[in-house]
């Protein structure tokens, strides 16, 4: 087990640093950690240190980054040289400072190298971290990074012992999918997404891979009968059934779509290590996609992630490290988006696995002080805060639930 640190301590009477470090031993993110905070306050700062940390450890991490902030972590220049941080620095932020853009990058070179130093970090930590971790950009949808075969992730699983997981494996990809046509669906009562999961289960157990276009066809011209105790054709009549197909098909149609089907197959295992074993830093950013987009991407990533995750043995240390800036969309207290599933299926189940999450947020009582509202009881308001929106979510959930038709007796 590693400590990472994370940071030191500051004499809150002076603002200054004092000689007390702050370290987390590894193992404790297998209960994972979130880190709120306003806008600009430093979340993912603290990430990014937390994540670089881990690699060092030799723990991979897969990083979901929906504002483009991660890719940094592979801006690493074991020199230091005033060379290295030409390329990477803003002409505005220069020109603000009344440099040249060599001075100004020859200023940052000195301020990292001091501003290392004094956490002892040395050059040849940085030469260590690039040389022991594989750091990869994938950009789902798009050839701008690594591009990550979505459609490939109907490959056939090779075990489809575990109901569940695989369940919950296929009911990630549906919802994903149907969210890019538009599809609101709920699981259990959507025909849409009963009939794209059973389609995609009978295959899967018959050990057979499919793709997207064989979907589609298969929505038209479905190989099995019957869906529960109803015909296939009256639970979901054929003229329905095209028209859905149509609108399946109108996504592989667009020619932005190619994207979502070139590049390696999403396959965790292979984001987290590379054949010779090293440890990625896979960062998936989802900053170029649309919310429906972003949303098929980050649900079907961490259902994978979940799947794979299952096959683990059990360990009570770090073996991989999850990480989402700007959670809160992926997270709602009341709405359920096909996000929060796999979600709160690792919050609850990574532990065993020695999978740690880490989630960034903005909070409303951080927002509120860093816009100088004084809260009455400093940080203790912070229960009465959790209470209020506890309540005002509680409220939400009881105006949004359906009413349940009551069952004659
Ligand atoms: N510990 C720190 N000490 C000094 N500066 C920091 C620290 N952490 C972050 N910063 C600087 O503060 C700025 C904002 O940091 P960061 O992007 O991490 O904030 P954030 O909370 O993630 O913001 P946002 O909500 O906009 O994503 C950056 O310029 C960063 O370099
Ligand atoms: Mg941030």
């Amino acid at each position: 087990m590693a400590d990472f640190l994370l940071g030191g301590q500051i004499d809150p009477a002076k603002h200054e640093r004092t000689a007390t470090l702050t370290t987390v031993p590894s193992g404790d993110f297998t209960t994972h950690g979130v880190i709120v905070g306003m806008t600009g306050s430093g979340k993912t700062g603290l990430g990014i240190v937390l994540v670089e940390e881990a690699l060092g450890a030799g723990v991979p991490a897969l990083l979901i980054d929906p504002k483009g902030d991660l890719t940094n972590l592979c801006l690493t220049f074991p020199n230091l040289a005033p060379a290295d941080f030409q390329p990477w620095v803003n002409e505005g932020d220069a020109s603000k400072a009344g440099q040249s853009i060599a001075d100004f990058a020859a200023a940052q070179a000195k301020a990292w190298t001091d501003g290392l130093a004094s956490w002892g970090i040395t050059p040849d930590r940085i030469a260590a971290l690039r040389k022991n971790v594989a750091f990869t950009i994938y950009t789902p949808g798009s050839n701008a990074g690594v591009a990550l075969n979505i459609v490939g992730s109907l490959q056939a699983p090779t075990d489809v012992s575990d109901a569940e997981v695989i369940g919950d494996e296929i009911e990630g990809f549906v919802s994903g999918l149907l969210s890019l046509i538009g599809i609101d669906a709920d699981p259990l009562s959507s025909r849409e997404h009963i009939l794209l999961s059973n389609l995609i289960l009978n295959e899967w157990t018959a050990g057979r891979s499919l793709d997207l276009p064989g979907l589609v066809g298969m929505v038209q011209q479905p190989p099995i009968r019957k869906l529960g105790v109803f015909e296939l054709d009256q639970f979901f009549p054929p003229k329905d059934r095209t028209a859905f197909a149509i609108r399946l098909n109108g996504l592989l149609a667009s020619p932005s779509f190619g994207a979502w089907m070139a590049g390696p197959a999403l396959d965790i295992a292979s984001m987290l290590k590379t054949p010779d074993g090293k440890p990625r830093c896979a960062i998936v950013t989802t900053a170029h996609l649309s919310d429906q987009e972003r949303q098929f991407v980050t649900t079907l990533i961490l259902s994978k992630l979940v799947t794979w995750m299952r096959r683990q043995s059990g360990t009570t240390d770090l073996r991989a490290l999850l990480y989402m800036d700007e959670v809160a969309g992926y997270l709602p207290p009341t709405a359920m988006p096909p996000t929060k599933k796999p979600i709160m299926t690792l919050m609850k189940q990574a532990r065993a696995f020695g999978v740690g999450v880490v989630l960034t947020s903005f909070g409303t009582f951080f927002c509120a002080e860093g816009l100088g509202v004084d809260w009455p009881g400093g940080d203790l308001a912070l229960l009465y805060v959790a209470v209020v929106v506890a309540g005002v979510a509680a409220l939400q959930v009881a105006s949004l639930a359906r009413p349940v038709a009551k069952v004659k007796a």
